[in-house]
Formats: structure tokens, sequence, C-alpha cells
């Protein structure tokens, strides 16, 4: 179907919202509430609209595209609106954006670059956001960079089913909370890290990367998880060649395994490609103590300790432990080793891990 938008004639699928149409036809719209893994919202109304023949401005995320609807995001009324909600969040919040971790890749700060926002103009007295949240081991939660957009409830709740996040007190003192008001640290969260993925500011962020890289000196590049056989799409994150933390890939995701999600292994639990404890070289024991040696010793060593066990205590004496972090084919051969040459039936994966 067709439908226009700011006088341009928009290819629209049938069912998709108008902030989602105008999007896939390359034209931006502000917006903080709306993503698509986490579904309509409609409550920062930073994305509001006029459609002929409805009444008032209408929020974009919500309203279903028709046949020849016409749309008008840029009207004199429509960007007054949208400039008030992004001034009032800017003005909510601490945003100082030159030593944020989003700086350069931030929804709130693309919607006021975008609405000629240069500084913040509402004073809206007290504010009763919580501060900063170091306590979890992997992601900063930082209440004054919080919008109440409430992806990251929706994410816990209803994509990851987590049920950590909820939204705490009313009104002015509205924010996110952990459980009954915890330190995310101390509450249920298992650091799958869903929320910081869908978090369109600097409210909820990787810690393994504060103060390590601005956004535009960052790399994401594609790959598949090396943990379990689900197979989870990556956009493993890097600077400098070094991991910092994955994203669950967005592109496509419904046809992906993982669907744009991942689990604490595959968000935070890369950087051991970094580890200066990783083994890089085959080891032996001599005299107690672990030596560098030759691939030829290694195997040799190896192979004398399994036919020792295997000479004085027989075949049921000698388990394999195979790895996900390999391959279907490794995994293969490391099963005909164990039934067919070592004639054990004991051989396990580290899948259960
Ligand atoms: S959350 Fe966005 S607007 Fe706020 S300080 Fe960070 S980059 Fe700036
Ligand atoms: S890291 Fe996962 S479990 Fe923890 S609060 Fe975020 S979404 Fe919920
Ligand atoms: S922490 Fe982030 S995702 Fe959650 S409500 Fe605040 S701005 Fe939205
Ligand atoms: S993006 Fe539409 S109401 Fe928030």
């Amino acid at each position: 179907m067709k439908i226009t938008i700011n006088g341009i004639v928009c290819d629209a699928k049938e069912g998709a919202n108008v902030l989602q149409t105008a999007r896939e036809n390359g034209l931006y719209v502000p917006s903080l509430c709306y993503f698509p893994r986490t579904g309509t919202a409609g409550k920062c109304r930073a994305c509001v609209a006029e459609v002929e023949g409805m009444r008032g401005l209408v929020t974009t995320c919500t309203t279903i595209v028709q046949e020849g609807m016409v749309v008008r995001t840029n009207s004199e009324k429509a960007i007054a609106a949208q400039k008030m909600v992004i001034d009032l969040q800017l003005s909510s919040g601490e945003h100082d954006c030159l030593s944020c971790q989003r700086n350069g890749d931030c929804e709130l700060q693309t919607a006021a670059h975008f609405l000629g926002i240069k500084k913040p103009s509402y004073d809206v007295g007290e504010r009763h956001c919580d501060l900063y949240d170091t306590s979890s081991e992997s992601i900063i939660k930082d209440g004054t960079k919080c919008v109440k957009c409430n992806r990251c409830v929706d994410a816990c709740n209803h994509v990851v089913m987590h049920e950590v996040l909820d939204m705490g007190e009313r009104a002015h003192d509205m924010r996110v909370i952990c459980d009954d008001d915890l330190p995310m640290g101390e509450s249920s969260c298992v650091r799958c890290g869903e929320c910081m993925q869908v978090c369109p500011t600097g409210a909820l962020v990787s810690k393994a990367a504060e103060g390590k890289a601005r956004s535009w000196e960052l790399k994401k590049t594609r790959t598949i998880c090396p943990y379990c056989g689900v197979g989870c799409n990556i956009d493993v994150v890097t600077k400098d060649g070094k991991i910092l933390y994955g994203l669950g890939a967005e592109e496509n995701w419904q046809e992906l395994p993982n669907q744009g999600s991942l689990c604490v292994k595959g968000r935070f639990g890369l950087d051991y490609v970094n580890s200066p404890k990783r083994l890089t070289k085959p080891l032996v024991r001599k005299n107690g103590q672990l030596v560098e040696t030759t691939w030829e010793e290694a195997m040799a060593a190896a192979a004398a300790g399994l036919k020792k066990v295997l000479d004085e205590n027989g075949p049921r004496a000698i388990g394999c432990l195979s790895s996900a972090k390999t391959s279907n084919e490794d995994n293969y051969a490391m099963m005909r080793f164990s039934r067919g040459v070592l004639k054990t039936n004991n051989i396990d994966h580290c899948a259960r891990l």
C-alpha cells in the first residue's frame, strides 16, 4: 500500500505502524520508546504527527497505516510538540554528553540534534531519579540519563522473561527499579544485558566499555556465539581489536535463532579471547610444573598418559569432555576417538556448563 509522509509517497506494509513505515522509507521521526523487539509502547510522545482526517496529534508508533493516509511529521504543530517532549527529557536528566558512553549513538541526542535543541530550557526543579548504580559486574545503571521509555522493563519481562525490572514510584519520582528496589548487583538480575541493548540512551551501559571508547571508535563484527549450540548471531563490539561486549544482531532479528537477544555468556563472556591467562602454546607437566613444549611432545605425553590408564584400569576409567567452542566436525571426531579408539562411552559436552 502507499501512504504519504511529509509529501513523499512511501511504500507501507499491511499492519505496520507509521513510524516503522517512515523509517523503512528513510525518513527520520524523533522517537524514544518504540523499539521493534519490545513493541509499541506509546509512552514518550516524541513521535507525534498530524494525520489528515484524525483529530489532534497522533503518535506515529501506535498508528497503523491505511491506504492513502496523509501524514505530516514536520508540520509546525508536530515539530513544536516533538521539541517540547525532547526538551523536557533533556531538562529532567543530567545529559553530560561529553562523558557519556552513548555520545554519538544516543536516540535522545539524535532527536535533540534533529530538532535543533541546543540546550535544555525547562527548570524541572529538584530531580528525584536514582543516581549511579555500579553494583552489577557488567552493567552501569545511570538513572540521571533515563527517559522512562520502559523499553528495558518490557525487554526484561517480556523478551527474556527474567522479571527483574519494573517502574517504581510515580510521576516525578518514577524510576526503573530492580526487584523490590535493590541495587542491580544484589538483585535477581542474571546479567543477560538485554536491557542495556534496548536502552535508547546512556542510562544502561557496559561496565567493561566505560571510559574505554567513544561510540565512533567501536567496531561491530557479525559472528556466531562460540558457546552453546543455539548459534546466536552476535555483533561483537571491539575497540582496537579488543572485545568489549556482544550485542544480539538486530537486523532481520525475526529470522535469527536468538531473535536479537543474548545470554550473559554471549554478551559479557567473550573477553577470554584477550585474556593473558589464555593458553596459546601446548604445555606439559615436568617435575610438577607446567612448561611450554612442542605439539609433538605434548601429543606424545597425552597418548602415553591415556595408554597407561587404559593398560592399568581399562577403558571405563577414562572420560572425555568435548567443547561447544569447537566445530561440529571436531566434536564428531572426539566422539569417534572416544568410542572407537579408547573404547569408552564416557563422552560428554560442555553445553551443561
Ligand atoms: S544519554 Fe544521550 S543525551 Fe544523555 S548524556 Fe548520554 S549521549 Fe547525551
Ligand atoms: S541484565 Fe537481563 S535480567 Fe538483568 S535487568 Fe537487564 S534484562 Fe533483566
Ligand atoms: S533505563 Fe533506558 S530503557 Fe530503561 S526506561 Fe530508562 S531510558 Fe528507557
Ligand atoms: S516512540 Fe511513539 S510514543 Fe514513544
